[in-house]
């Protein structure tokens, strides 16, 4: 099998450290491990399958020194805008984890499970957009509902952990919680959340839009319509909660008017997608939680039931691993597919 050479932009972040562990769990046939970051983190080691790799700055040029054939970004939207360009150049397929190139319609949107098609559509900018961490999730487990019944409507609130800021917000809450117990907790204390996120919930994610939305509420609309390839209404509430890595969500689908919701069909579908599972079992107390999924590669989905008041109404909570399910694990999913796609294997 051909092996390639692989460039993560980012090695040092949080969703970089962690590509590497889920390229080792998935096996992934690599030639020449090319780890990228700031100068400052040139020279520092990270140990990829037993073996250290130095870190390299992130420059114009190192794609094309390294005949890079895949390149992971995950590095903010703004290094993404200014060096997917050179890694193209320079041969390589990107896969980017950011929010910059996700809408523009050149570029395709994917979740695997979800409209792995689209990914022939590379060739269009040589680009390959992973979706935002809430939207990721929740579109793999709106399909199997939308192909059984139709989906008209979402909506969803969120509570997401920290790890969506990045190492940096993780070690915020970690912080606030040793200050708390130390009595030394002082509000005015922040560098990553507008406000203290421990023993808190903020309810904002990213800047206001003028519809007064929050950017990553909106994410949540228009990237979920790009993906499913359909014009469905989504109306999501974004919430940052003091949980350091999965993000959970309560979500409300509106089927197509004639639909009468069957919750056993709905459970049915979602257990045979594809890397969904379904936990739900109330009077045992079993139910989707963060720390159920924290570290895994599954969607997890409880809590389905049939609105009291409408019959096309079905509720129901998922979690998955933000840096995983959201990031890491797709980013991945997306490579092995597209190596599948254009090597013909
Ligand atoms: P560095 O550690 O050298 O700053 P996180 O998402 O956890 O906040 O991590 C962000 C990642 O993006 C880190 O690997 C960080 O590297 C990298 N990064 C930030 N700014 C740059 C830059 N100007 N050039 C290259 N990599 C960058």
């Amino acid at each position: 099998m051909r092996k390639f050479n692989v460039a993560v932009v980012g090695a040092t972040g949080a969703v970089g450290e962690e590509l590497f562990r889920v390229m080792e769990a998935y096996d992934f046939p690599i030639q020449n491990l090319v780890p990228l970051a700031s100068a400052r983190s040139a020279g520092e080691k990270i140990v990829f399958a037993g073996k250290e790799h130095t870190v390299l700055e992130l420059t114009e040029t190192v794609f094309e020194e390294n005949e890079v054939d895949i390149a992971f970004f995950s590095a903010g939207g703004s290094i993404s805008e200014k060096f997917a360009k050179f890694a193209v150049e320079g041969g390589a397929v990107v896969i980017d984890n950011t929010s910059h190139f996700r809408m523009d319609e050149n570029v395709p949107l994917v979740v695997p499970e979800v409209n792995p098609e689209d990914i022939e559509l590379w060739k269009n900018t040589g680009i390959i957009a992973n979706p935002n961490c809430s939207t990721i999730q929740m579109v793999l487990s709106l399909k199997p509902l939308d192909e059984l019944y139709g989906i008209k409507r979402v909506d969803v609130s969120t509570y997401q952990a920290v790890s969506g800021a990045g190492k940096a917000g993780m070690e915020e809450l970690v912080k606030q919680m040793q200050a708390f117990f130390a009595f030394e907790l002082d509000e005015s204390k922040k560098d990553c959340f507008a406000h203290q996120i421990a023993l808190n919930v903020i309810p904002q994610i990213d800047v206001a839009q003028e519809n007064s939305f929050t950017k990553e509420e909106m994410k949540m609309v228009n990237e979920t319509q790009k993906i499913l390839h359909k014009d469905v209404q989504v109306a999501a509430t974004c919430v940052r909660v003091p949980v350091l890595r999965s993000h959970s969500e309560s979500i409300t689908v509106t089927f197509e008017d004639d639909v009468d919701v069957d919750v056993a069909e709905v459970r049915e579908s979602l257990e045979r997608f594809e890397n969904v599972e379904v936990i739900d079992d109330l009077e045992n107390n079993a139910y989707p939680m963060p720390i159920i999924s924290t570290d895994t590669d599954i969607t997890y989905v409880g809590r389905i039931r049939k609105d009291v008041y409408a019959q096309n109404i079905v509720h129901f909570f998922n979690v998955a691993d933000q840096v995983r399910v959201g990031a890491a694990t797709n980013s991945v999913r997306i490579a092995l597919k597209w190596i599948e796609m254009e090597n013909d294997i």
